[in-house]
């Protein structure tokens, strides 16, 4: 059967566990020099619909240095479901490339993708979900404070994709996760009832009071206000989220060592003020570095099936 990576819903504690210690053996091994080329001659296809940094090039150099390459699509240049079906793209570029990383709007175009593809399917982002940043996140927590396990992370902003999967993450891994959010950015219902029922005995904690939700933490994340694809509603959002700014008098409400991680791209003076994001708590580059390492692990998860403890 073809393995996939669309969503947090359906990896298991082992998988994440697994990845994420793959992931930090593999930074380690580069870090001293090494380039072992685990995935020599496979290729990654990436479909992307919207802009992104650090997603592509993170994947496009982690198969590169892994001694593979990549073919990068840009959604207009390929036209899938335009010039031909979302299927039909599917089975063709199953032909050719060994796994497809895939960015898009709808959750639902990854998923249709997954049902006619015979390589592995990767969710590259959708409006729904963020896994490869969210168990990247993880692996960043693990390395910069030595564990996961119990570790209070508070997502102060949107219930966004990001806030979604680091939700689940955090139940994969038994971080303690809270959403503080407006009340009408909170998780959406139909996500809330598959979360109760993935994670009958994880609590997802959503708070109104930035401040009380500080109480403790040990992580303190956020995101932008408008994701791509909600340019339209900039303005009165930054209004419904202007008490949710990540600045020093929120932070100082935290726990005293806690650090602050951002998945960028930021917006300074909107979601996190800029002594805040360029400032001593801030662990954003190694954050951003670390997407690298962890598609890296990915990759080879996905087309060789290798893990340490075969998970
Ligand atoms: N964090 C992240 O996914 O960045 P990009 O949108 O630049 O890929
Ligand atoms: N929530 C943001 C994340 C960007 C990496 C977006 O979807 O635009």
């Amino acid at each position: 059967m073809v393995r996939h990576f669309i969503d947090l819903f359906d990896v298991s504690p082992e998988t994440a566990r697994a990845l994420i210690t793959q992931a930090l053996a593999l930074k380690q091994d580069f870090l001293k020099g090494n380039r072992p080329p685990h995935l020599a001659r496979r290729t990654l296809g990436l479909f992307f619909e919207k802009p992104s940094l650090r997603t592509r090039v993170s994947f496009e150099t982690a198969i590169a240095q892994l001694g593979g390459s990549a073919v990068f699509l840009r959604a207009k240049d390929v036209g899938m479901g335009v010039r031909e079906s979302v299927a039909d793209f599917a089975r063709v570029i199953s032909q050719y490339v060994d796994a497809l990383a895939v960015r898009t709007f709808a959750q639902s175009t990854i998923e249709e993708l997954a049902r006619h593809a015979s390589i592995p399917i990767v969710n590259a982002l959708s409006d729904a979900a963020h896994p490869c940043q969210a168990l990247a996140d993880l692996m960043t927590i693990q390395e910069t404070l030595g564990r996961v396990e119990g570790v209070k992370l508070v997502f102060v902003g949107d219930g966004n994709n990001v806030a979604r999967s680091l939700a689940l993450a955090s139940a994969l891994l038994g971080a303690k996760f809270v959403l503080a959010a407006p009340p009408d950015y909170e998780f959406p219902t139909h996500f809330r009832t598959r979360y109760e029922a993935r994670f009958p005995d994880v609590p997802l904690t959503v708070v109104h009071d930035p401040f009380k939700a500080m109480e403790g933490a040990e992580v303190v994340y956020t995101d932008v206000w408008a994701s791509m694809g909600q340019e339209d509603e900039a303005e009165y959002r930054r209004a419904a989220f202007a008490p949710f700014q990540v600045n020093e008098e929120l932070l100082s409400a935290s726990g005293p060592e806690a650090i602050f991680l951002h998945c960028l791209p930021a917006h300074r003076g909107e979601e996190v003020t800029a002594d805040i994001l360029d400032g001593p708590r801030s662990r954003v580059l190694p954050q951003a570095a670390n997407r690298l390492h962890f598609q890296k692990a990915l990759l080879m998860w996905l087309m060789l099936d290798q893990l340490p403890g075969g998970a």
